[in-house]
C-alpha cells in the first residue's frame, strides 16, 4: 500500500503479468530443453559419425539463438517491467531478498547467450572438440537459469521458514523448490522433444533422417511425461493445505462462480498431458511415416496450452497472496493487516490519495490487483443488483477475520466505517452505470 497503483481496465492487471509470464515460461523452458537437447544430440551424433544429424542440428541452432537471445530475453525483461508496475511492493520484497540470485542469473544468462552465439557461428568452423565443449557450457548455463529462477518462483507460493528467519537460503531452498525443479526439468525435456518432432516432421517424407529423428525426439518426450506425474504428486504434497482445499472443492459457501474452475483447469492439464504422451507414442514413435507436420503443430499448441494452464493454476493457488503468508496481492503486509484494519484508509495509505476520492482510491488500491470494474473478474458483475447498503454489508464481511468465508481468496478490506461506505457508494454507482447507462450519463 506504499505505492501508487496502476489499474488496467478490461484485461485486469494480473493478466498483463500473466500473458507476458506464460509466454516467457514457455519460451524459457523451451530454451533450457534445447540447451540440453542440442549438445547431447551432437555428442551422440559425433560418437556414431552421423553427419546428417549434425547438419540437422546446425541448421536449427539458429532458431534457438533467436528464441533465447531475442524472445527469451525480451519477454524476461517484460516480466520485470510488468511486475514492477503492477506489483511494486512484492517486486521490492523479492529484490531485497534475492538480489544476489538475480545478479548471478544475469551473469549466467550472459554466458548462456554468448556461448550460444559461439556455438551457432562455430558449426563447421571450430574443431569438433571445442565446439562440443562450448555446447556443454551452453547446456549447463541454460539449466542454471532454471536452478536459480526456480528458487524465486517457488518462494512466492511456499516461503517456508523464511517467514520467521528471513534467511536467503530458507527462502531459496523452500519446501516446493525440489519438486518444482524436477517437474520443470521434465517439462524442458518434453518441450525439447516436441520441438525435435516438429522439425523432423517437416523433412521430406523419404528423407533418411526423418524416421530416426522422429523416434529419437519422442524418446525425450514420453519418459519425461511419465515421470513428471511423480514429481507433480510430490509437488502437490508440499503445497499449503488451504490452497489445495480451494483447488479441490472451490470456495464452498462463497456464493456464485468460485475457484473450482481451478479444479477443472488442473484436470485439463492432466488429461492433455496424457493425451500428448499417447499421441507421441502412437504417432511419431510407432508410426513415423504417417506422422505429418500438421499433427506436430497440434502437439506444439497442446504443449503451449498445458504449460500455460499449469502456470495459471500455480498463480491462482497463491491467492490471496503475492508472497504467501507475508504480503497480499494488493501489497498489504499480512502482519500489518490487523493493526490497520479499521483505521481511516488515507491515514496510512498516503499514495492512495493520488487516485481521487476515498471510494475510488479504495477500489484502485485494494481491489484492482485482482478485479476490474467491467472486464476480467468484474465487480459490476459480482455486485449486480446490489445497492449501497448491501455492498457495504458485503465489505464488512471482509473485515471479519476468522469468520470471513472469503479469507482464503481475498485480503481483508482496510478502512473505517466511513471508508467502507464510500467504497460501497463508488461501487454502487459503477453497478448502476452498467445497469442503466442512460441515467448514469446524465
Ligand atoms: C487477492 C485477489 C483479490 C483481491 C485483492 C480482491 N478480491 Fe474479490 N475476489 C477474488 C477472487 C479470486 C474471487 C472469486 C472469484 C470467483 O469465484 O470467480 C473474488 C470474488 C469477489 C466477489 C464475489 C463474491 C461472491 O460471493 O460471489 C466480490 C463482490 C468481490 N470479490 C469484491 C472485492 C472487493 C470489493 C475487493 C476490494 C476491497 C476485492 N474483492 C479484492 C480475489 C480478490
Amino acid at each position: 500500500m506504499n505505492y501508487p497503483s496502476w489499474t488496467i481496465e478490461g484485461l485486469g492487471s494480473g493478466w498483463l503479468i500473466g500473458l507476458i509470464a506464460i509466454t516467457h515460461v514457455f519460451i524459457s523452458h523451451f530454451a533450457v530443453g534445447a540447451g540440453i537437447f542440442v549438445p547431447v544430440t551432437e555428442y551422440f551424433a559425433r560418437k556414431h559419425n552421423r553427419q546428417d544429424v549434425l547438419d540437422f542440428l546446425h541448421h536449427h541452432t539458429r532458431f534457438f539463438l533467436i528464441l533465447t537471445a531475442v524472445f527469451g530475453a525480451s519477454s524476461g525483461v517484460g516480466i520485470w517491467f510488468s511486475i514492477s508496475l503492477v506489483q511494486p511492493a512484492a517486486t521490492a520484497s523479492l529484490i531485497r531478498t534475492f538480489v544476489f540470485a538475480w545478479g548471478i542469473e544475469w551473469m549466467v544468462f550472459l554466458v548462456e547467450v554468448t556461448s550460444l552465439i559461439f556455438y551457432y557461428y562455430g558449426w563447421n568452423k571450430m574443431k569438433p572438440e571445442l565446439h562440443q565443449k562450448i555446447g556443454w557450457i551452453y547446456a549447463v548455463t541454460a539449466y542454471c537459469s532454471l536452478v536459480i529462477i526456480n528458487g524465486i518462483l517457488t518462494f512466492m507460493l511456499t516461503p517456508g521458514a523464511w517467514i520467521e528467519n528471513r534467511s536467503f537460503w530458507s527462502g531459496f531452498f523452500n519446501p516446493s523448490y525440489f519438486p518444482s525443479l524436477l517437474l520443470r526439468t521434465t517439462v524442458t525435456f518434453a518441450l525439447a522433444g516436441l520441438w525435435g518432432i516438429y522439425q523432423a516432421s517437416r523433412l521430406d517424407r523419404d528423407h533418411p533422417l526423418r524416421t530416426w529423428m522422429l523416434r529419437y525426439s519422442s524418446r525425450w518426450l514420453i519418459p519425461s511425461y511419465l515421470v513428471s506425474g511423480v514429481f507433480l504428486f510430490w509437488y502437490i504434497q508440499v503445497i499449503p493445505g488451504e490452497s489445495l482445499t480451494a483447488m479441490t472443492q472451490g470456495i464452498t459457501g462463497a456464493g456464485a462462480g468460485n475457484l473450482s474452475i481451478l479444479t477443472r483447469v488442473a484436470m485439463l492439464v492432466g488429461l492433455l498431458t496424457l493425451t500428448i504422451a499417447f499421441m507421441v507414442l502412437f504417432g511419431p514413435y510407432l508410426n513415423p511415416t504417417d506422422f505429418t507436420a500438421k499433427k506436430a503443430i497440434w502437439l506444439l499448441v497442446s504443449g503451449f496450452i498445458v504449460t500455460g494452464a499449469a502456470e495459471w493454476s500455480r498463480e491462482v493457488l497463491r491467492k490471496p497472496y503475492a508472497i504467501r503468508g507475508f504480503m497480499f496481492s494488493n501489497g498489504l503486509l499480512a502482519q500489518e493487516a490487523d493493526e490497520k484494519l479499521k483505521q481511516p484508509f488515507f491515514e496510512h495509505a498516503r499514495w492512495a490519495r493520488l487516485h481521487g476520492d476515498v471510494g475510488s482510491a479504495m477500489f484502485k488500491t485494494q481491489c484492482s490487483s485482482c478485479h476490474t470494474l467491467n472486464g476480467y473478474r468484474a465487480l459490476t458483475g459480482y455486485l449486480k443488483g446490489r445497492d449501497q447498503e448491501s455492498i457495504y454489508n458485503f465489505l464488512t464481511i471482509l473485515q471479519k477475520g476468522e469468520e470471513n468465508p472469503y479469507r482464503f481468496i481475498m485480503p481483508p478490506v482496510l478502512g473505517s466505517d466511513d471508508d467502507l461506505k464510500a467504497l460501497a457508494s463508488f461501487l454502487e454507482k459503477e453497478v448502476k452505470a452498467v445497469e442503466t447507462p442512460e441515467t448514469a450519463a446524465k
